[in-house]
């Protein structure tokens, strides 16, 4: 890893196929979604990074002046800090010639659709629980051939119906496959997220 790449505390378990890139919600840690990843993509390699944001202690991927209010500039920077660790990491770990699928909830959704908008052909596929806009770029990129499951709560008290609507329409425009489906309840996962990841991930050919 070269001296310039900001390190991220993080979860590394070497497997096969795909690479999961586990991305938690406000206040989460690397641990988080790790049991969720193993059950929808045993065997595959995981790697989870912690946030490097403190709000009032708890970790995220990036700053925001309050709540669905995203200090955009940090949100960049983040990204592409973000970004830059994958690249070195999985070729440290010599699994840089393999797909990522990125498994992110709520804030680390929002890092995820922020990459796929930023940095295209980084992630193969997303699983975006919960997410937002991120950002909307000036210009659109391509993500032909990049598969996204969005999961977003019927009753989600963060997140308006539109919101989501908007970002699946962004995804779309761009060319992204996209999946959506609603889960019954608010931000938080239930049952039928990891059933509904579960089987939206055995589905793709990746
Ligand atoms: C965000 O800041 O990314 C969203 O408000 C979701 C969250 O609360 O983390």
């Amino acid at each position: 890893m070269d001296n310039a790449t900001v390190e991220f505390i993080h979860h590394f378990e070497a497997g096969d196929g795909v690479t999961l890139l586990l991305l938690h919600g406000t206040g989460g840690t690397e641990h988080d979604l790790v049991g969720i990843g193993k059950v929808i993509a045993p065997g595959a390699s995981i790697l989870s990074p912690r946030g490097r944001v403190l709000e009032n202690g708890m970790p995220r991927y990036f700053r925001r002046l309050q709540e669905g209010v995203f200090d955009i500039e940090d949100l960049h920077k983040r990204t592409e800090e973000l970004a830059d660790w994958i690249s070195a990491i999985t070729a440290e770990k010599e699994i840089d010639d393999r797909p990522i699928v990125a498994l992110g909830f709520s804030n680390g959704a929002n890092i995820a659709g922020s990459l796929l908008l930023s940095y295209p052909g980084l992630l193969a596929g997303a699983m975006l629980l919960r997410p937002m806009v991120p950002f909307v770029p000036d210009e659109l990129p391509s993500l032909n051939g990049t598969r996204v499951l969005v999961g977003a709560g019927t009753h989600d008290q963060l997140i308006e119906p539109e919101e989501t609507n908007r970002l699946v329409t962004l995804l779309q425009t761009c060319g992204a496959s996209v999946d959506l489906y609603w889960q019954p309840g608010g931000h938080g996962l239930g049952q039928g997220d990891l059933d509904q990841i579960g089987a939206w991930f055995s589905q793709q050919a990746w």
